[in-house]
């Protein structure tokens, strides 16, 4: 389950983590977000055919209302090829041409999303969540401390996907820290 922070910047910052609220508050901004249970149990590190085919009917209905036309699955953990480079690319605050759409198969990420009206809304995403980032929305994302996630994308033409900077800063002012992580690890410690 996501865990959702509204941050303001030098204000008070409000935490939801139930499904019920983190969607009906994203869907304020616009931002979609759902829960999928696949349709039969496929394993997180199955062949990405797998996968998709295990969402197929989710994916279809997706691609219906978005307009989406192609599926794929990527993974990236700490070993991946020039993974610095990669998050680089990410971690600045960016809008597409293209809809963001995530859906997550395993490990963990952190999206930050800018919204015209002011809030900035760091959302920790984990398996089982679906994030729809409309195009021209402000974000930025970085990856938690396992530094790995595996997640199907849907794409409505995959040109639209070069990230266009603002170059703002903005994202300096966040600590791309993903608490319910860090709380696990506290846990975890404090009960070894
Ligand atoms: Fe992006």
């Amino acid at each position: 389950m996501a865990l959702l922070t509204i941050a303001t910047i030098g204000g008070e910052n409000k935490t939801v983590s139930t499904e019920a609220e983190i969607t009906a508050l994203l869907a304020t901004y616009g931002i979609d977000y759902e829960r999928w249970n696949p349709a039969h149990q496929v394993a997180d590190d199955a062949p990405p055919e797998e996968i998709l085919r295990a969402y197929a009917r989710e994916i279809d209905e997706l691609k219906q209302r978005g307009g989406y036309v192609t599926a794929d699955v990527i993974d990236v953990d700490p070993n991946t090829t020039g993974l610095e480079a990669m998050l680089a690319k990410f971690s600045r605050e960016h809008w597409h041409d293209e809809d963001e759409v995530r859906f997550i198969i395993a490990g963990h990420g952190l999206f930050h999303i800018h919204t015209a009206a002011g809030p900035v809304l760091a959302i920790e995403v984990e398996a089982g969540d679906l994030i729809r980032v409309p195009r021209g929305t402000l974000h930025w994302f970085n990856l938690c401390a396992d530094r790995r996630i595996r997640t199907i994308r849907l794409f409505q033409d995959t040109s639209g996907w070069s990230p266009h900077y603002t170059d703002s800063r903005v994202d300096e002012r966040f600590l791309p820290v993903c608490f319910s992580l860090s709380h696990l690890a506290q846990q975890r410690s404090t009960t070894s």
